[in-house]
Order: structure tokens, then C-alpha cells, then sequence
């Protein structure tokens, strides 16, 4: 299947249901421009829509994830033109209503906006060369696309502060300490893992993979009593479908299941 191609971005489809979308505006270091926004949240809706597609990985190049919002594009706007056209806009925050697993795969910089975007993603793998950081403070501003929410919610405030305060990069080996990223991988490894790891999840049943997305992201939204409520609900309207049966027999059988995502 060709890959779906756009100015700043492209698409590329995998066997196993997977897509990765490849941020690329190399001389920018994939500072993320209203058009790469746009075309990002465009790439994102035809994913949705596409019923072949189970898992979606975001990635950049091997030197920059994406460098964070495009400042030579933003730097003379107003406060009327930010506050009216509501920047950080819904095309970039598209990756929070996705409803099928994302994977951000980050090698090199992904900072400001760049950090935002993969957290934006269901989990986060790096290769050892990754560098995360919040440095908006640096250029007289601060995170605006959920740098510093998202950030304190998964490292804590103390850690969070000290990086949103002085604008310094976490190298890998930090970031999974801190609980950032869920696995690190030497560079030239890390887009197959992240392939394979998307091809696992789209190989499961569709809707319940969306149900487990759907309830892990509830934590972040909830009380514990309510999040553990939404949970049970969800977990019995699994029994509801055809998929919760196959998978059960199929242990029981002692063969391999054979989802029909219904
Ligand atoms: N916006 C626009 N252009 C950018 C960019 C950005 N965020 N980051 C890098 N670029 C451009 C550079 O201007 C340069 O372009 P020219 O060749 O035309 O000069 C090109 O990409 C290569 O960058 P460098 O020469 O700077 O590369 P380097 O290897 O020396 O440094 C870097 C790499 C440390 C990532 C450095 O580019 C840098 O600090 N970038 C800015 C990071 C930043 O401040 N991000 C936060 C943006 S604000 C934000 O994101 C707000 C929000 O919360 C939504």
C-alpha cells in the first residue's frame, strides 16, 4: 500500500494493521507549523476512519522528534491572534480523541511542543538518543500544549517544576527513571520495536483495545473510585462482545484466537 504523502508529514502503512506517521520537516527539526499541525490532524482523522488500522506510531527523524512549536512562525503574533484562533488548537490536540492506540517512537529532541505531542500518545518509546525538555521558558513563554500538566501527572511535580523552571533536557536513561517513557532502545532499533510492539496491539481485538486505552486514560481524568466504577462497566461490556468469547475459548482450546474486532 503507498504511503500517503503530505508537505510536512507522511504516511506510512505496515503489514499487521499498523500505520507510522512520520513527521518530516527536516530543516526545522519538525518545529510543528499550523500546516504540520493541520496535515497531522488530517493524517489522524483518515486513521480513524480506516477500519485495516489497529495501532498508529508517531514518529520524527533520527535527529528531532519535533523541536516544539514553530517559533519563527509564532513569534510576532498578538495575544488576539493566539487567544483568537484558541492556539494551542483542536488539530493539535487530535491525538487526545484518538480513539485507537498511538505510540510515540522519539529519537533526538523532542522538546516543547515536541515533549507535548508525544505525550499526547498513548506511551512513549525512545531511543537512546532522545532529549526531552520543556524549554519555553527559555524564549519567554511557557508550555501550552499540556507541558505543564501532562509532564507533572507522569514525573512528579519536583521533577516537572525544575524542567518547565529552567528549560534543561532529559536524556533517555532519565526519562525512564522518571517514568516518561516506557522502554529505551538503541537508535537504529527503535522503529522496528515500535512496529512490532503496534503490530502486537493491533492484532488484539480492535474494540477492546480501544475499551483498555479508553479506561487507562480515565485514571488521569478521575477519582480512584470513580476510575475503578468506569472500569467494571467497561470490563462487562467486553462480555458483550464476540471477541470475549473467542478470546476465552481459545485459551481454553489451547489454540491461537482469532479476533473478528466485533
Ligand atoms: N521553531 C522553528 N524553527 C526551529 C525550531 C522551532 N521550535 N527548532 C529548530 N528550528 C530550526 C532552527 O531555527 C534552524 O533553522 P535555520 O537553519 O533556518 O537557522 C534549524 O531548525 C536547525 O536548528 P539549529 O540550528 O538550532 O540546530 P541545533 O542542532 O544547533 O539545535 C535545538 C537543536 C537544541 C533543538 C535547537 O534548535 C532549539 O533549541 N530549538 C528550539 C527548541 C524550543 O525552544 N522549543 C520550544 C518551542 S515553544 C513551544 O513549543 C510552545 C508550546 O508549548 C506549544
Amino acid at each position: 500500500r503507498d504511503n500517503l504523502s503530505h508537505e510536512n508529514l507522511y504516511v506510512e502503512f505496515h503489514d499487521g494493521g499498523v500505520a507510522v506517521i512520520v513527521l518530516n520537516r527536516p530543516k526545522a527539526l519538525n518545529a510543528l507549523s499550523p500546516d504540520l499541525t493541520r496535515e497531522l490532524g488530517a493524517a489522524l482523522d483518515t486513521l480513524e476512519a480506516d477500519d485495516t488500522i489497529g495501532a498508529v506510531v508517531v514518529t520524527g527523524s533520527a535527529k528531532a522528534f519535533a523541536a516544539g512549536a514553530d517559533i519563527k512562525a509564532m513569534k510576532d503574533w498578538s495575544y488576539m491572534d493566539v487567544y483568537g484562533a484558541d492556539f494551542i488548537t483542536a488539530t493539535w490536540e487530535r491525538l487526545t480523541t484518538f480513539r485507537k492506540p498511538t505510540i510515540a517512537a522519539v529519537a533526538g529532541y523532542a522538546l516543547g511542543g515536541g515533549c507535548e505531542l508525544a505525550m499526547m500518545c498513548d506511551f512513549i518509546l525512545a531511543a537512546d538518543t532522545a532529549r526531552f525538555g520543556q524549554p519555553e521558558i527559555t524564549i519567554g513563554t511557557i508550555p501550552g500544549a499540556g507541558g505543564t500538566q501532562r509532564l507533572t501527572r507522569l514525573i512528579g511535580k519536583s521533577k516537572a517544576m525544575e524542567m518547565v523552571l529552567t528549560g534543561r533536557m532529559m536524556d533517555a536513561a532519565e526519562a525512564e527513571r522518571a517514568g516518561l517513557v516506557s522502554r529505551i532502545l538503541p537508535a537504529e532499533e527503535l522503529l522496528p520495536e515500535a512496529i512490532k510492539t503496534a503490530q502486537k496491539i493491533a492484532g488484539m481485538s480492535r474494540p477492546i483495545a480501544m475499551l483498555a486505552k479508553e479506561s487507562v486514560n480515565r485514571a488521569y481524568e478521575t477519582t480512584l473510585a470513580e476510575g475503578i466504577r468506569f472500569e467494571r462497566r467497561l470490563f462487562h461490556s467486553t462480555f458483550a462482545t464476540e471477541d470475549q468469547k473467542e478470546g476465552m475459548a481459545a485459551f481454553v482450546e489451547k489454540r491461537a484466537p482469532a479476533f473478528r474486532n466485533r
